[in-house]
């Protein structure tokens, strides 16, 4: 499928998807929420992606935001359209039930750190911005910025980010647990990929076990969770991966996964 505003990349099991309005800060308007909707649901459901990188392009921003542009004049109706929209996405993003990376190369604000936290993991570079200004512009998170950065990083920092609404470094963010880590900026690019390699080396019905788990597993109550987990370990002991890894432990040499 041909997008306006996202460029695809395919390499070695890794799907390298670029949010590309770089002259509006990659700003994410109804387009670009839909056609991120139909690239991960793309990516979902195709075998030879092993793991996806979400970035932004250009030097400046990774995503500053919903479209200001956009949903300044929306009535009510097409607000709560507009906020569904992103919200579906996102979770689209977190239920994919492979690894996401977000690459935060620059700004990640309002919708940018949104979408960025509803991915598995963020690597960011040391220069990059985090915030939810959305108060600032007289209006809160729509995309599900309150209910992720509670549960990545707690009441206190959500309360904080979302009520003052103002930037926080890459170093904050991580030692916030918002970030997962901090490389210098020079050094993003290849970072990721070292990541998404091991990643997309790895076994996949485990990893989508472990997503799983954490995702569904976190929200509920510890018996629900523990279940999650007993019945994605239970899948992933009748997989061709684990009798690969076990056996590749015991001759001493690395495993091959298939995905079976
Ligand atoms: N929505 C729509 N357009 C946006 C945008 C957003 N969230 N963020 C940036 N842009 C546009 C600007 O309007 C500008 O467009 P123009 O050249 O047509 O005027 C272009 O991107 C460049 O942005 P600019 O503000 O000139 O860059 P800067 O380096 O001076 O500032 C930011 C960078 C990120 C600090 C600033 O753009 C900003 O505060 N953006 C909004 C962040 C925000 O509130 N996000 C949450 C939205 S709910």
């Amino acid at each position: 499928m041909a997008y306006q505003n996202l460029l695809i990349e395919d390499g070695a099991g890794v799907r390298r998807i670029t949010i590309n309005r770089p002259d509006k800060l990659n700003a994410l308007n109804s387009a670009t929420i839909a056609e991120l909707a139909a690239a991960f649901t793309a990516a979902g459901s195709d075998a030879s992606v092993r793991v996806v990188v979400l970035t932004g392009s250009g030097q400046k921003a990774f995503v500053a935001g919903a479209d200001i542009s956009e949903f300044a004049t929306l009535p009510p109706a097409e607000a709560l359209k507009f906020s569904r929209a992103g919200q579906q996405m996102m979770r689209g993003v977190e239920r994919l039930g492979k690894p996401v990376i977000a690459e935060l190369n620059g700004f990640a604000l309002g919708g940018g750190l949104e979408i960025a936290m509803a991915c598995t993991l963020r690597i960011a570079a040391d220069t990059a911005k985090m915030g939810q200004p959305e108060v600032n512009l007289g209006v809160m998170p729509g995309f599900g910025g309150t209910q992720r950065l509670l549960r990545l990083a707690g009441r206190g920092a959500a309360l904080e980010l979302c009520l003052l609404g103002h930037n926080i470094t890459a170093q904050r963010a991580f030692e916030l647990g918002i970030v997962t880590r901090v490389v210098p900026a020079a050094e993003l690019r290849a970072e990721t990929d070292k990541l998404a390699a091991q990643l997309a080396a790895s076994a996949p019905h485990a990893l989508r076990g472990i997503i799983d788990a954490v995702v569904l597993g976190g929200d509920a109550p510890i018996d629900i969770g523990l279940d999650y987990e007993s019945q994605g370990f239970a899948v992933c002991v009748s997989t061709e991966d684990m009798r690969e890894g076990t056996k590749a432990f015991l001759e001493k040499r690395k495993p091959s996964f298939v995905g079976k």
